[in-house]
């Protein structure tokens, strides 16, 4: 059910959605929505089925509550869209969290210009305003919403870029080199692989070292809580992933019962064609020693084997990441498209928004 409040004297009115409650009618208009917005945001990317969006949409997330509101035309078409994610009270570091809101969202590209974004973020203010959050964290990679997010005096914290590689062009030779010197008996590493799924009770014990390699990835001047990897956040995706078909690859090279290495990867069935990798990350004290290029090397040529449609790797990476962008410019990995986090405080916010008041939008129109 959509629970409903005028927006000023504007024909626009804001609602929240609520994945557990709303009607069949109210599903049918969102998803038709996001399909268009996935359209205007994503043209050629392959898009989610609904069947897949709206079953993700109801999952329980244990780590995070999400927030989605919804705006429409005088004529009940929906016009834009905002999600707010927020960490659950009661879980781990709540309190290095709790400042901190999650944002994303959009407007039909046929609505933008006509100040729906910026009443959908008075919706962002009231909730920072209700729960306490100061800090406000946005990930852009249109030029819209950089040039948005500009406006609203939110300050560009942080740029990475998804980087793309096509498996046809992967040289054989290099990856066997580099996984032989990785693998080489002077280093005396363990090669531990996992295809499919990596067992909870193996995952359990990964947790805090695979966390303190991704705290290490560097993230520039964004303000954020402890970057950890979280047992719940797994069991979370695995559920999702047995729904929907996929696997997660883990890659490590052990020291001991350290971690010297890791790299790990997902392929996801509604995606066949693409490899996901995630993170790749070397312990300090074993850096400069051809470990990242060893086990990329290995997740490569495992995925290739287990999946003969892969035809290409999708990656994320910091732009100040300049060891892992030399990395993968070797193996053959393209800039596809540049991100960037903004970051903005409720003050400025509060700032913002009091500039585009109805009154003041009128008197500059
Ligand atoms: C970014 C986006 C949400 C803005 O929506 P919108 O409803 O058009 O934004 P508003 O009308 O409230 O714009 C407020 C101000 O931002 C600035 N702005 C917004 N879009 C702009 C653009 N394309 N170019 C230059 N400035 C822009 C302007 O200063 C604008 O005020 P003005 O129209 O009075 O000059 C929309 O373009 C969009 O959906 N983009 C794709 C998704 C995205 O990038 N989302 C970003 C957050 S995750």
């Amino acid at each position: 059910m959509l629970e409903s409040r005028a927006a000023d004297a504007r024909p626009l009115s804001i609602s929240v959605f609520d994945p557990q409650r709303a009607t069949a009618e109210e599903w049918a208009q969102a998803l038709a929505y996001w399909r268009l917005r996935h359209t205007e945001d994503h043209p050629g990317e392959p898009r989610p089925d609904d069947a897949h969006t709206a079953q993700n949409m109801r999952q329980y997330t244990p780590l995070h509550v999400v927030h989605h509101i919804l705006a429409r035309d005088a004529h009940g078409n929906l016009v834009g869209g905002l999600y707010m994610g927020v960490r659950r009270e009661g879980t781990p570091d709540y309190e290095a969290h709790a400042p901190f809101v999650n944002v994303s969202g959009g407007v039909r590209q046929s609505s933008r210009r006509q100040g729906i974004a910026s009443l959908l973020l008075c919706e962002l203010l009231a909730l920072m305003d209700a729960e306490g959050k100061t800090t406000a964290t946005f990930n852009v990679h249109l030029p819209e919403g950089h040039a948005f997010l500009a406006a609203t005096g939110a300050a560009e914290k942080h740029r990475s870029m998804e980087n793309r590689m096509a498996f046809a062009d992967l040289d054989d030779d290099a990856l066997a080199r580099w996984r032989a010197e990785a693998l080489a008996p002077s280093h005396g590493l363990r090669l531990e692989i996992h295809a499919g799924r990596v067992p909870f009770e193996r995952l359990a014990t990964l947790m805090a070292p695979l966390s303190a390699l991704l705290e290490d990835a560097p993230t520039t001047g964004l303000a954020r809580p402890p970057m950890r990897f979280e047992l719940e956040d797994f069991r979370a995706w695995y559920a999702e992933i047995d729904r929907r078909g996929g696997e997660h690859f883990l890659v490590l090279l052990l020291d001991g019962d350290g971690v010297a290495a890791v790299c790990d990867a997902s392929w996801n069935q509604l995606y066949p064609d693409r490899m996901f990798q995630r993170l790749t990350a070397v312990a300090r004290h074993w850096r400069g020693k051809g470990l990242a290029k060893g086990v990329k090397a290995v997740m490569l040529q495992l995925v290739r084997e287990r999946h003969l449609g892969v035809v290409m790797a999708v990656t994320q990476n910091a732009e100040v990441n300049a060891p892992m962008l030399a990395i993968n410019r070797q193996l053959g990995f393209a800039p596809h498209r540049h991100d960037a986090a903004y970051q903005i405080g409720t003050e400025s916010l509060r700032t913002f928004l009091s500039t585009r008041s109805p009154a003041s939008r009128e008197a500059r129109a």
